[in-house]
């Protein structure tokens, strides 16, 4: 049915229309016109489109500029922008599109940089489509996904060992601005025995994406990758559009029988993105400044990770999550630890003290560990938690020469461990830890 039929026009108006009209064959377009633009909301009059369509602006000598229907007030329609909306003018013609939005999928995309949309940003030319997926992805019935049964290595021993990943588990990544998310998210990529690895960079600096294809993931990371990255000077639609697209290539190899990982930095800026958009069309912030679809948008996303229905593969997802000012209780982190399997914190002062990786193993936490892990595995990781954390906690007492060996066996054995423990827990860019080599060298850490 086309736009007119379901508005039940009638012939007359729609001949009034006429001038405004674009006949294309089996369907009737009504142009809108573009009256009003305020920051990056388009409002257009004399058109009818659904939520999350999109139009196409028609100006005289350019192409058409393409926007999405994020809004609407009576017979009034807010727009955003997906490109440049430079050239724009009062009264142009806004036609919209017929569909939801799809995007390309296909093999061919192992190995490439795209944009939100699609289009290669590397100059390696043209990606064959096999395939057309909406970007907003199919719901999955949860009873149909089969359960987490299996070990995901990601070649980071402190994660391998104390934090075991699942098929098919959704984390979060919290951490601070430069305490090394980037590094670690490479070091997963190069190592990870996932079959295919789908990066969105989302957000961040136009820079770190040519530094982390070329440094992080290196020739032999982006071979089996595809990375999609709307940096932070993309309309917040475009950022909001690479996440969406990382996920739905995710899917598509997913359902190819492949196990995926996905790696999303960030998902702070996926709702920043949101936030844009939502207070663009007027709704009340509530939390932080963040609008409440703020909190819609996030489980959407990411409920599209884990694993499929029987016979297809999995994706497993990392989202990192900017703790601004390494607060913990940003609204985002909040909301992202609640929908997601569990959290690996980086942080700050174990970067300063040099330390690398930063996980700060006592606010981590894999809520699927238990189910995957060997009973051995487990006793030896609530071993090391214990040792690690009875020195924390004592540090203070400790650095000051105020403990008194004998005093504590526990705190005693804690001291005489820490510098195997710490071991344990660094791990140099280029090294990879297996499972097993995780495994022995948790072992190792805790041999007395
Ligand atoms: N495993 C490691 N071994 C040695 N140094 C590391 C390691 N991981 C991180 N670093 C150091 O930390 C610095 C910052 O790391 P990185 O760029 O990954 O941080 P980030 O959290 O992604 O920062 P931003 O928030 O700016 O994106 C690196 O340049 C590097 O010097
Ligand atoms: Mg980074």
């Amino acid at each position: 049915m086309d736009y007119a039929e379901s508005l039940n026009l009638s012939l007359q108006e729609q001949l009034k229309h006429f001038n405004e009209t674009l006949i294309t064959p089996g369907s009737v377009k009504i142009a809108g016109r573009l009256v009003r633009m305020v920051g990056m909301t388009l409002e257009v009059v004399g058109t009818f489109a659904p939520i999350g369509s999109r139009c196409q602006i028609l100006s005289h000598d350019l192409p058409p500029i393409e926007a999405e229907v994020i809004g609407f007030n009576d017979d009034r329609l807010f727009l955003m922008p997906i490109g440049d909306t430079q050239g724009l003018s009062p009264n142009a013609r806004v036609l919209p599109m017929e569909g939801g939005v799809k995007v390309g999928v296909g093999m061919a995309m192992l190995g490439r940089v795209v944009d939100g949309s699609g289009w290669p940003l590397d100059s390696l030319g043209p990606i064959s489509v096999e395939k057309y997926v909406s970007l907003a992805g199919e719901r999955i019935n949860p009873l149909s996904r089969h359960p987490i049964t299996e070990i995901l290595d990601v070649g980071v021993k402190a994660i391998n060992g104390l934090l075991t990943l699942g098929q098919g588990q959704r984390v979060g990544l919290m951490a601070g601005t430069g305490v090394g998310k980037s590094v670690l998210l490479g070091m997963m990529t190069r190592y990870t025995n996932a079959d295919i690895v789908v990066v969105g960079l989302i957000g961040e600096r136009g820079r770190e994406v040519n530094e982390f294809v070329r440094h992080n993931l290196g020739e032999e990371g982006l071979k089996r990758s595809v990375v999609v990255a709307t940096p932070a000077d993309d309309p917040p639609l475009m950022r909001l559009h690479g996440a969406m697209l990382a996920t739905a290539i995710a899917e598509y190899f997913r359902d190819q029988g492949l196990n995926v990982l996905l790696l999303m930095d960030s998902l702070t800026r996926f709702a920043q993105a949101q936030r844009e958009i939502a207070l663009a069309v007027g709704e009340p912030p509530a939390s932080k400044g963040y609008p409440p679809s703020v909190f819609a948008k996030l489980p959407q996303l990411v409920e599209r990770a884990g694993n499929g229905s029987a016979g297809s593969g999995s994706i497993t997802a990392i989202y990192t999550v900017l703790a601004e000012g390494d607060d913990q209780a940003d609204p985002v982190v909040d909301s992202a630890r609640g929908v997601l399997d569990g959290h690996i914190v980086l942080s700050r002062e174990i970067a300063d003290s040099g330390r690398y990786p930063a996980i700060d193993v006592e606010s981590s936490i894999s809520r699927v560990m238990v189910d995957i892990a060997s009973k051995n595995q487990l006793e030896q990781a609530r071993k090391f938690k214990k040792l690690y954390s009875s020195y924390q906690q004592n540090k203070d007492l400790i650095s000051v020469g105020a403990y008194r060996k004998g005093t504590d066996p526990i705190i005693d054995a804690a001291i005489a461990k820490q510098p195997d423990l710490n071991l344990f827990l660094s791990q140099d860019i280029s090294e990879n830890f297996s499972i097993d080599d995780s495994l022995t060298a948790l072992d190792t850490a805790l041999m007395s």
